[in-house]
């Protein structure tokens, strides 16, 4: 795995975004794997400019996003939906037809998710996808003790990420308990992946995926076994890990 630890946020953002750039001048047709969370909000901002810059387009672009709040709408101010919208798609040239994001509010999530695995499928898998880490160690909402060979599914939230996102909603119990996400499996057939990861209280979850043994314990700890995988970190959040 390659790591790059850069304590300019603009500069680590504009890296990151980088490799968008130029998947997208190499391929205007590329498949993106989106994320929310706080950490990649500078990353999309700077994926706009570049659009309004008149360097990429997203026009023929696929996105497919890795996760969603069970009963949380779309037009809801902390749906994955609203926030993927507000902070990149409603910027750019995006296809509406083409954006997967997966749906809080199903009936029949058995289907549902074996259509989301299927839509990934037929649109030729994932070229890049981006990925923040929870402080438990989760990529997407694959929480300590998911399988690694998950793939979209429904899960309970860890009580450390209700705890974490609680500062996003009114109160803690206004956090959904569920969620819809992508498995780890799913995620590790993206052909290319970028983990950002800021700040102090991520640099456990940080030593443990980079360092640690690969464990559900730590479901970022997957990415070891992937072939093009590259973490984003402050210093903060590389504070733990070992020289090796
Ligand atoms: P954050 O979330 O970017 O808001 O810290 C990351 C995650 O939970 O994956």
């Amino acid at each position: 795995m390659n790591v790059v630890i850069c304590d300019d946020h603009q500069h680590m953002n504009a890296l990151a975004a980088q490799v968008f750039i130029d998947l997208l001048k190499s391929n205007p047709q590329a498949v993106l794997g989106l994320a929310t969370g706080t950490t990649p909000i500078g990353v999309y901002q700077k994926l706009i400019d570049s659009y309004r810059a008149g360097e990429i387009s997203f026009a023929e672009v696929t996105t497919f996003n890795l996760d969603e709040y069970i009963g949380l709408h779309r037009d809801h101010d902390q749906s994955y939906y609203y926030f993927m919208h507000q902070k990149l798609l409603n910027h750019v040239d995006i296809q509406g037809q083409r954006v997967f994001i997966p749906s809080g509010v199903e009936e029949d999530y058995a289907t549902y998710c074996q259509w989301y695995e299927d839509r990934i499928t037929e649109a030729g898998g994932i070229d890049l996808q981006i990925l923040g880490i929870g402080s438990d160690g989760h990529i997407a909402f694959n929480e300590p003790g998911t399988a690694l060979g998950s793939r979209t599914h429904i899960t309970e939230l860890d009580p450390q990420t209700i705890r974490d996102n609680s500062r996003l909603f009114k109160s803690i119990d206004d956090v959904p308990r569920r969620a819809i996400t992508m498995g780890v499996a799913t995620i590790m057939e993206a052909r290319q992946i970028i983990l950002l990861a800021t700040g102090e209280n991520k640099a456990e979850a940080v030593r443990d995926a980079l360092q640690g043994p690969v464990s559900s314990e730590c479901t970022a700890s997957a990415l070891q076994q992937h072939p093009d995988v590259t973490f984003y970190l402050d210093t903060a959040a590389a504070r733990l890990l070992q020289n090796e």
